[in-house]
């Protein structure tokens, strides 16, 4: 370990994302730690000597609280957060499955608000730090057989741009990230052809790029995702809802 070095917190690290971020990090010379629940996965990945291994389930806050107090003492400080753990059952979403929503909010939503909740008094103390929570474009308006899934994105969406305000006063900054379709196990179960879609590599790069060298609070990619979602979210809803009817609502 080199002195100064940064140190950063990843959820969801161990597939898909989080992983390819995790690995990122590293290869960057950040220290990092590591958190998902399939701790085996995680110790393999922490052979890396940047890479360490917090194993934790973000459904549970206790533990989420516990896990961030252990890193906070085995790093000693901390600069940036970037919160990915997410679910989805594709085929649970095409009806309305109460026990399907819920497990979905409590996962994809109330786990990210755990997180932030645990690092909150640590980073409004020390008046710096950074805060970035993976959502999904697909959380700006809604869509057909995703009852649950774009639900707690845009929860996610709305609690982040809202945080941004809370935490900006006290000098800590908060980023959205916004990725289009990715290859990861997630979006494996997805049998429709997936537009721009890219690999975990692609992903991982253009994050480490937006947290660290440009100052926007969504980091949004790839630019074609960018440039549809970004004309869905100011159409008016006859033009989407007929967009979405004609194209998608099959
Ligand atoms: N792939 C895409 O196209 C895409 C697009 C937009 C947004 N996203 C978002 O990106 C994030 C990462 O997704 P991904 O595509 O990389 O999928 P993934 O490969 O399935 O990764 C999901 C990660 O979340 C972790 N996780 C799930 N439930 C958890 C829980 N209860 N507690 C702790 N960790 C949990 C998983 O680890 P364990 O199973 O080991 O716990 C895994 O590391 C998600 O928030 C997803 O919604 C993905």
């Amino acid at each position: 370990m080199t002195e100064n070095q940064k140190k950063v917190w990843i959820t969801g690290a161990s597939s898909g994302i989080g992983k390819a971020v995790a690995e990122k990090f590293s290869r960057e010379n950040w220290k990092v730690a590591i958190s998902a629940r399939r701790e085996e996965i995680l110790k393999e990945m922490a052979k890396d000597q940047n890479i360490f291994a917090f194993p934790m389930d973000v459904t549970d806050q206790n533990k989420t609280e516990e896990t961030f107090n252990k890193i906070l003492k085995e790093f000693g400080n901390l600069d940036l957060c970037i919160f990915s753990s997410g679910t989805y059952e594709r085929k649970s979403e095409k009806g309305l499955n109460v026990n399907n929503v819920k497990t979905v909010m409590e996962v994809n939503f109330l786990g990210v608000v755990s997180c932030v909740k645990a690092v909150q008094d640590y980073f409004q103390n020390k008046r710096a730090g950074h805060i970035s929570i993976v959502s999904s474009p697909v959380g700006y308006r809604g869509l057909p057989k995703s009852s649950g899934y774009t639900a707690s994105k845009a929860s996610l969406n709305n609690f982040t741009q809202g945080i941004y305000f809370d935490f900006k006063k006290f000098n800590v900054r908060v980023t959205l990230i916004s990725p289009g379709f990715i290859k990861t196990a997630l979006t494996d179960k997805n049998e429709f052809k997936m537009p721009f879609l890219k690999d975990t590599k692609y992903a991982a790069d253009k994050i480490y790029d937006g947290l660290i060298n440009k100052k926007s609070f969504e980091i949004i990619f790839p630019p074609q995702i960018a440039f549809i979602y970004k004309i869905f979210q100011i159409l008016p809803n006859k033009v989407y809802n007929f967009l979405i009817n004609k194209f998608v609502n099959r």
